[in-house]
């Protein structure tokens, strides 16, 4: 089977995700698949080989030509975080050539990127976030009626970003500006969130052999004064797993989490944060195409579970084909 692994992608993160597209490269099984990264960028799609030349791909198919022979593909391993590829977008291209992904569909990439509207869609179901307010670019900013909303400190986070660009704490309201500012640089759409005090954890649901799947979950302890890109990126962090949380709090983490994953209709990897207050989770967001590095949360997290890289790996294709 031909299998383009694609990554890059046209946002902040593309450096993450070329580290993520490239350990999927090393560790999908060479015998099993023939695989073909993919670089996407804004400038250029193109196969790129291991001697690092460059071939474009035909965009009114998704296909490559070598050699005078073109190449499909019989499956894409999506390894791109942010736009492109986890709102949704190439999501939808791939249904419109019918090439089957290992990714959601495109209505749930699109959905779970947007962070307020994720929130507001499983807030019927009874699923639990922090207090909000929201703002668009253009809109008034008025200081009293938000810190009336959700307290501070309080977190002004980007929309739709990953990775923590664009996201500040705040403790003072004379910050917020500042705070603003800098997640207008990420997104047109801010949500401020009330500070939730509690144990941070990591969830990785994913599908194996048909069935939704929680693996042991994270406790995310950070040096840092949050889980920002440092301590995502530069080892500012303690990644616990499996977090050490009792056992109500493993059973309510692990049933909402599945809850959302089957309400959403999924399939893929997903991770999602969470905070407890007291035995409750409160969700703050969702990734669809997790960071894969060998670091990354996900890969240790199935790593606890007794499954390799490879396996990890290759269970996304086998899924995606089924
Ligand atoms: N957005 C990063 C890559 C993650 O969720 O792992
Ligand atoms: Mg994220």
């Amino acid at each position: 089977k031909n299998i383009a692994i694609i990554m890059g992608g046209y946002s902040s993160e593309y450096k993450i995700s070329l580290k993520s597209g490239n350990v999927v490269y090393t560790y999908l099984d060479k015998e099993k698949f023939n695989l073909y990264r993919i670089h996407i960028f804004k400038d250029k799609w193109v196969y790129v080989d291991d001697a690092g030349t460059e071939v474009p791909i035909d965009r009114n198919n998704f296909s490559i030509s070598l050699n005078g022979t073109t190449i499909t593909f019989d499956c894409v391993f999506n390894a791109i975080h942010g736009t492109p590829g986890e709102d949704g977008l190439m999501q939808a291209y791939f249904k419109l050539l019918n090439i089957p992904h290992t990714s959601c569909g495109f209505y749930q990439a699109a959905l779970t990127f947007n962070k307020r509207d994720l929130l507001s869609v499983l807030k019927p179901y009874g699923i639990k976030s922090a207090p909000a307010f929201y703002l668009n670019l253009g809109d008034k900013i008025n200081e009293t009626d938000i810190i009336n909303k959700v307290q501070l400190p309080c977190f002004v986070k980007a929309n739709k970003s990953g990775s923590s660009y664009g996201i500040t704490k705040v403790y003072k309201k004379e910050e917020l500006r500042n705070a603003i500012a800098t997640a207008y640089k990420e997104d047109d759409e801010i949500i401020i969130e009330g500070f939730l005090e509690g144990t941070e954890v990591s969830v990785g649901v994913l599908k194996i052999n048909g069935i939704t799947t929680v693996l042991p979950i994270t406790e995310i302890v950070s040096e840092n004064d949050f889980f920002d890109y440092e301590a995502k990126y530069e080892g500012k962090s303690q990644e616990i797993t499996p977090a050490r949380i009792n056992d109500e709090q493993l059973a309510n983490v692990t049933t909402v989490s599945k809850k959302i994953y089957d309400i959403l209709k999924m399939t893929g990897f997903s991770r999602s944060e969470f905070i407890f207050i007291g035995n409750e989770p409160y969700l703050l967001e969702m990734n669809t195409t997790p960071g894969l590095t060998t670091e990354s949360i996900l890969p240790q997290q199935a790593k606890e579970a007794g499954i390799t890289l490879p396996q990890l790996f290759e269970n996304a294709i086998i899924e995606a084909l089924s």
